[in-house]
């Protein structure tokens, strides 16, 4: 029998390679998707919904940059599956000031400063004063449907 030469292993290599490469790639979209978070949030779904943002995917706003993200997703996914978390019912914790460059990056861009002078010198003269956009904004999800995932649970509101 005659055996595999050098050319058929690195064709056999680069192969296998490919798709190992292609599922980690689609894992890694696959999770990022709305769909995906929504499994978990389904009232952040309905009340995001309603809200401003419909157009703008979750981890738009959400995110924290990728790797970060894929660790504290791991996370979440452990502690949901351990049952030590019910995200869709119990009080979550808030990052707002670490969300704003995320708010920035689509509204607050060099593109925007120049067409839109008066916006952004008030908002810099607002931000000043409050540490995110949030004092003033009630972005992504209409509040009276986020809060609907607390009636019957005994939870009061979102902090
Ligand atoms: C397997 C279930 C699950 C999935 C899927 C999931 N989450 Fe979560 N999420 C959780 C849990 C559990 C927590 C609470 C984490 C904690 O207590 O630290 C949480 C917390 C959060 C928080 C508040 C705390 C923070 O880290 O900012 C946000 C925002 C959030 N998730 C957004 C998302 C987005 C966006 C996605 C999709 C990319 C997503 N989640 C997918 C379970 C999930
Ligand atoms: C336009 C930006 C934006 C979009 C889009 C958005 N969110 Fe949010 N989300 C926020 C803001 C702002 C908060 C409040 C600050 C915080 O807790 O991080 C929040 C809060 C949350 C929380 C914490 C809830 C709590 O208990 O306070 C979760 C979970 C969450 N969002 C999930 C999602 C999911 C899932 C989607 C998509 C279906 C989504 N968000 C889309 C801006 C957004
Ligand atoms: C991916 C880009 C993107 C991100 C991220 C994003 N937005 Fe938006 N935002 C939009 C778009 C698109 C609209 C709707 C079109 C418009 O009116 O400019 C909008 C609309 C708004 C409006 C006007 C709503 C109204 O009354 O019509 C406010 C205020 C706002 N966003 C604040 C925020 C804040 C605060 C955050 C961060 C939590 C955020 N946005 C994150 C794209 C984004
Ligand atoms: C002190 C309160 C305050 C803070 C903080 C604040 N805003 Fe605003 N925002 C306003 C007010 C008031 C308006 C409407 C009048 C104006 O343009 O100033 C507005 C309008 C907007 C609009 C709509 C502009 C338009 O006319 O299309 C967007 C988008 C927006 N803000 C984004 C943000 C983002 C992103 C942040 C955080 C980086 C932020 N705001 C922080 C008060 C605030």
């Amino acid at each position: 029998m005659k055996r595999f030469d050098t050319k058929t292993w690195i064709i056999v290599a680069v192969v296998v390679l490919l798709i190992v490469v292609g599922a980690t790639a689609g894992v890694a979209n696959k999770t990022s998707s709305s769909g995906f978070c929504s499994s978990c949030h389904a009232y952040e779904k309905i009340s995001w919904d309603h809200g401003d943002h419909q157009e703008v995917s979750c981890i738009s706003c959400h995110t924290k940059g990728s790797f970060n993200d894929k660790i504290n997703g791991i996370r979440k996914v452990m502690l949901t599956t351990m049952g030590k978390v019910d995200p869709h019912r119990d009080h979550l914790p808030s990052y707002k000031d670490e969300i704003i460059n995320n708010c920035k990056g689509c509204h607050m861009t060099d593109e925007i400063r120049q067409e839109r002078p008066v916006f952004t010198a008030r908002h810099d003269e607002y931000l000043q004063h409050y540490s995110n956009c949030m004092g003033c904004h009630d972005p992504g999800h209409k509040r009276s449907y986020q809060t609907k995932r607390f009636v019957g649970s005994g939870k009061t509101n979102i902090p």
